[in-house]
């Protein structure tokens, strides 16, 4: 699989990423990690190591850190494997009951912050990791303990880049306007049935627009400061190649669309849905949320696919249901 350099870094990693939000045995809290939790983290590692992939992407709260823990055995298994990845993580979201008698929150705090990240090195069996993103905005945030956060991290050795995660362009100027380095990535929700990122740019000075709230200058806060975006359910979780039954007309008219394009280009549908995110030219490099080796190679198909414009405004046009303008 290509790499490319992540901008900011000396970091080459895949142009696909591999999202382990579904190793770990899922959300309830109460699970215990068992031989199969294992097995199913061994062979995603392994069908993404034949695909060439090295980047994978964690948070803390996925399968209530099980999802680390697992990555973690692995890696232990196979001396030298740390090595060769890109681990990327996340911080920022806290579960109810932790501790006891709190509720589901944010927390940007320098101590939620710097404990969090401590205890994700610890799972994965690591002493640092490549990339950290604060996981979804915290509205009690104040971005100069978020740096002093960072500053820590990185002097400790125990993080080399920082990014963000569902945040939009004021609230990553604001960040930025308080750290001394480049923020590396946002990661977004970005797909076909999530195009906010694409309508926002063609819907204003429109009679009828379908606007969405927040998007405004993400994109090109991204792009002009080569904020890498990494696309988060880039495949709507299945939806266009699941069953349609009771779906609105314009999933139904994509998913019809993204199996004949598909069938023209002799790949997967998977491979349609990502390449018209690959066609963007931000860069966006998608997060792959299968667990399945299978699906991982039906979506790593995409690599081969360049969309035309037509086909990507014909994709576009069938998700939206309507035409433009
Ligand atoms: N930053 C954030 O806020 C955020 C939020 C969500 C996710 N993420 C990251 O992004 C990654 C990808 O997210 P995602 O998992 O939502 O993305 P996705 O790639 O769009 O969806 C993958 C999920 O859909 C299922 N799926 C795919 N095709 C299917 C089909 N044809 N039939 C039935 N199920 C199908 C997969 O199940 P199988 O495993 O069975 O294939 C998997 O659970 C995650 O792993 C995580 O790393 C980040």
């Amino acid at each position: 699989m290509e790499k490319i350099t992540i901008p900011h870094t000396t970091l080459s990693g895949s142009k696909l990423i591999l999202g382990c939000m579904g190793l770990g045995g899922g959300w309830d809290a109460g699970t215990v990690l068992t031989k199969a939790h294992e097995k199913e983290a061994r062979d995603f590692v392994e069908a993404g190591l034949e695909l060439g992939a090295n980047f994978y992407d964690h948070a803390n709260i996925y399968a209530h850190g099980r999802a680390e823990e697992v990555f973690g055995r692995i890696l232990k298994e196979r001396p030298g494997l740390r090595d060769q990845l890109i681990l990327q993580s996340k911080v920022g979201i806290r579960w109810k009951d932790t501790p006891k008698d709190t509720p589901q929150r944010f927390d940007f705090s320098r101590q939620n912050i710097l404990e969090a990240t401590e205890a994700i090195l610890k799972r994965l069996g690591t002493d640092h990791l490549e990339i950290l993103l604060l996981h979804r905005p915290d509205p009690l945030w104040d971005a100069q303990e978020v740096a002093e956060a960072v500053a820590l991290l990185k002097a400790q050795g125990k993080v080399r880049y920082f990014g963000v995660s569902n945040q939009n362009r004021f609230q990553m100027e604001y960040l930025q306007s308080m750290l001394p380095d480049p923020l590396v990535a946002n990661q977004l929700q970005l797909s076909l049935l999530h195009s906010g990122f694409a309508e926002v740019g063609i819907s204003f000075n429109q009679h009828a627009p379908q606007y969405p709230d927040g998007w405004e200058g993400t994109v090109e806060y991204c792009r002009m400061h080569q904020v890498t975006m990494q696309a988060w359910s880039p495949i709507d979780r299945g939806v266009l190649t699941g069953d349609l039954t009771g779906q609105p007309e314009n999933v139904k008219a994509t998913a019809a669309l993204v199996k004949k394009l598909a069938q023209q280009h002799s790949t997967t549908p998977e491979a349609i849905q990502l390449a018209w995110l690959l066609k963007h030219p931000a860069g966006i490099v998608p997060v792959l949320g299968t667990s399945k080796p299978e699906r991982l190679r039906a979506c790593a198909k995409a690599l081969d696919v360049t969309l035309s414009r037509e086909e990507w405004y014909s994709l576009f046009g069938a998700a939206r249901g309507a035409t433009m303008p």
